[in-house]
């Protein structure tokens, strides 16, 4: 019996609506099929005129991730959640908690997106890029969180050297990283903010 066609969007929007940015991370590695998949859906994202001009430089050393995660830290604004806010009580962000010194939080996985510099959609294509990798990761329990402004963690020496040593086109920089791991054991799902009213206009 095949599944009508709402039966197969709600299993799409079951998914959607799962999806919470995981920044507590098992230190387990992710499987190879799971990372398979997540990059399957990555490749096959739709790209701004059919170019597929981003690339995904998928990184298992945790010693380069945390890395270059502490780089970007170190340079980012931690001011971004106010007092009274909040980012995430559940999986706090660095904007969340000052002693968190890796913008990476220890992922085992790390996704480094790269796009063509002087093209005016290669942001938009990475992530919708990412978005399909997150949806695919948390539809088999594989974590994962966006990290906007991905060329800060190449912004020193050693940043430089990484760019080099994975032979990165110069003509490409780093949009966005994506996080990749199984969430701590234990560790309740976070819940979603509630949507704010009035975002949807009927015209
Ligand atoms: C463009 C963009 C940039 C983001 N950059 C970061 C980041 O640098 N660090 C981080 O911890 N989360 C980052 N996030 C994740 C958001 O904080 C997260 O999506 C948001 O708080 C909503 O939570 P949810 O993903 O659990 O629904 C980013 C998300 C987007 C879309």
């Amino acid at each position: 019996m095949g599944s009508t066609k709402h039966e197969k969007a709600d299993i799409v929007l079951d998914t959607i609506l799962h999806r919470r940015s995981i920044r507590r991370f098992d230190s387990r590695q992710i499987d190879e099929t799971d990372l398979h998949k997540i990059l399957q859906a990555g490749v096959y994202a739709p790209s701004a005129g059919g170019r597929q001009s981003a690339v995904f430089a998928v990184c298992q050393d945790r010693e380069v991730n945390v890395r270059l995660g502490k780089i970007k830290r170190a340079i980012s604004n931690p001011h971004m959640a106010t007092a009274g806010n909040y980012i995430s009580k559940d999986q706090p962000s660095i904007a969340d908690d000052p002693k968190i010194t890796d913008a990476f939080y220890s992922a085992p996985t790390v996704i480094y997106l790269f796009a063509p510099k002087d093209f005016l959609f290669s942001a938009e294509d990475c992530a919708a890029a990412a978005e399909n990798m997150m949806l695919a990761a948390d539809s088999i329990g594989v974590g994962s969180c966006y990290i906007g402004q991905g060329w800060t963690a190449f912004a020193d020496p050693y940043g430089q050297e990484i760019l080099k040593k994975w032979e990165i086109r110069t003509d490409y920089y780093g949009v966005a990283q994506l996080l990749l791991g199984y969430p701590r054991e234990g560790d309740r799902h976070p819940e979603a903010k509630p949507r704010k009213a009035g975002r949807v206009i009927r015209v």
